[in-house]
This record gives structure tokens, C-alpha cells and sequence, in this order.
């Protein structure tokens, strides 16, 4: 179900800048995934980071601040020209699409691959998945995280076990387009493109998004939103 080709070319350029608005200080974003995915990343010191899917930079910032040598690309001009002006010389960055083949990144060159909130968008997913597994390290992780399929089920109704890709108009009013499918289907997907699940993680929000969003907080302490997984390649 993951094959047909995309019809949607960059969706994120036409609201990029309002989404680096948005994500740099957001209650999903700034208060509840970056802090995942970086904690997931842990001590990345000295560690080539490729940042698939980067959007406007956010991640790849943080990253770079902590010691990490980041190449980071989107699909979106907008979203590049975003990261490059928040990057500058501080990292690599590129326009290219994760379901191209990537052959401007060695094999084995890169020792984590993070994908923060990409993957549902993806039509080719285990193609995408596959150019992430040949440019890790044998040792290397990619980390991902993405709606948490049981949130999905909740917000879009349906069974729970429909796979379809849906457009949802978000409140801002941006349209977007992505896949819908239970979590045994992404689990599969991992596995059909050479990964296993080191860690998987149900995130619950930093503290102190319980300041400036006190019913995002309580909502998603109750509830999942995303989820993310830490995987490596299998043996
Ligand atoms: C929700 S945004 C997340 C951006 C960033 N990772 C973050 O969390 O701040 C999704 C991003 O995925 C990018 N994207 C979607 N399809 C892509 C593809 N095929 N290749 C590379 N990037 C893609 C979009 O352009 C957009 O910047």
C-alpha cells in the first residue's frame, strides 16, 4: 500500500515560513517531539547527523549546538532556504527528496539519521527507508517519530486498521497530505527496508509546556500524539 506516486510535489512550500513560526515554539513541536527525538539522540558530540526532511532547521540547530556534524535536506526550496539561513556555514544543507536515491551521500557515511515528522508524508516509504538504511553506519540509528496511529484512529475516525492517505486542513488552514495505517503496518515497513526497533517511545510533554499550553499538557499526558522509534539495522 505504500506505492503510489506522489501527486502533491512540496506541499510545505507554500506555508513554510508560518510553519517556522509555528514550530519554533509550538506545544508539539517545541515542548513535545524536538525534546524526544533529542533525548532519543542522546550524547551526539562529534557524530555526522543526516537531517532527513528538515524543514525549516530546528532540529538540525539544536543538533549542531550540541556538538554534531549535521547534513540536513528537504523537498521544499522554501524549508532549505529557511534552514540555510538559520544554519549559515554551521552545517550542510540541500534541497532532495528522501524518495530520490540520495547519491549524494556516501554509503555507510553517517552515524544517525534523524526523521522528525516526515514519514506519514512519504508515498514511497520503504523506498525512503531503504536510503536511510545505506548511508548509516552498521552501527548507526535512524530515529523517527510521526502521529501515533491510535491518534490518527481517534482525530480521523474509520477503523483503526485503515490504511489510506488523507488531507487534513490543520488549524492554520494548511493543507496536508499523509498516511493513515495502524502500527503494525510501519512496524513491517521498518522491517521490509533492513531495520529492527531498538526503542520505541510513547512521548509525554517536557514540564514546562504546562506553563504556556495547560490543555495541550493535560491532553497529551492523557493521550498519545506522536510516537518514535530508535531503529538499527538488522543483523
Ligand atoms: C512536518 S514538517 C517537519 C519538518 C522538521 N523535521 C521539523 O519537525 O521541524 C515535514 C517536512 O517533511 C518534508 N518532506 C516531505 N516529503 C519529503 C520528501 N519526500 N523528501 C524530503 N523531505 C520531505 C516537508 O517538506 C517538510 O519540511
Amino acid at each position: 500500500m505504500d506505492s503510489t506516486s506522489s501527486d502533491d510535489g512540496a506541499q510545505y512550500d507554500l506555508f513554510a515560513e508560518a510553519f517556522e513560526v509555528h514550530a519554533e515554539d509550538s506545544a508539539y513541536n517545541a515542548y513535545y517531539d524536538r525534546p524526544a527525538l533529542l533525548d532519543l539522540a542522546g550524547d551526539v558530540r562529534g557524530l555526522r547527523v543526516l537531517d532527513a526532511g528538515c524543514g525549516p532547521g530546528l532540529y538540525s540547530q539544536e543538533l549542531v549546538d550540541l556538538g554534531a556534524l549535521v547534513t540536513a535536506f528537504d523537498e521544499s526550496t522554501e524549508m532549505v532556504r529557511l534552514a540555510s539561513l538559520r544554519l549559515g556555514d554551521r552545517a550542510v544543507v540541500r534541497r532532495a527528496s528522501l524518495e530520490d536515491d540520495l547519491d549524494w551521500i556516501e554509503d555507510g557515511s553517517q552515524d544517525l539519521v534523524v526523521m522528525a515528522l516526515v514519514l506519514s508524508h512519504l508515498d514511497n516509504r520503504v523506498r525512503a527507508l531503504s536510503n536511510l538504511a545505506r548511508v548509516l553506519t552498521p552501527r548507526g540509528r535512524l530515529l523517527i517519530s510521526t502521529t501515533h496511529p491510535t491518534s490518527d484512529w481517534l482525530r480521523l475516525g474509520g477503523g483503526y486498521f485503515e490504511i489510506s492517505k488523507v488531507e487534513e486542513t490543520w488549524s492554520q488552514g494548511w493543507r496536508v497530505q499523509s498516511w493513515r495505517q495502524p502500527l503494525e503496518r510501519w512496524c513491517a515497513e521498518f522491517a521490509e527496508a533492513g531495520f529492527v526497533i531498538q526503542r520505541l517511545i510513547e512521548p509525554r510533554p517536557i514540564q514546562e509546556m504546562a506553563d504556556p499550553y495547560p490543555e495541550y499538557f493535560e491532553t497529551l499526558n492523557r493521550e498519545p500524539g506522536f510516537i518514535a522509534f530508535s531503529l538499527v539495522l538488522a543483523q
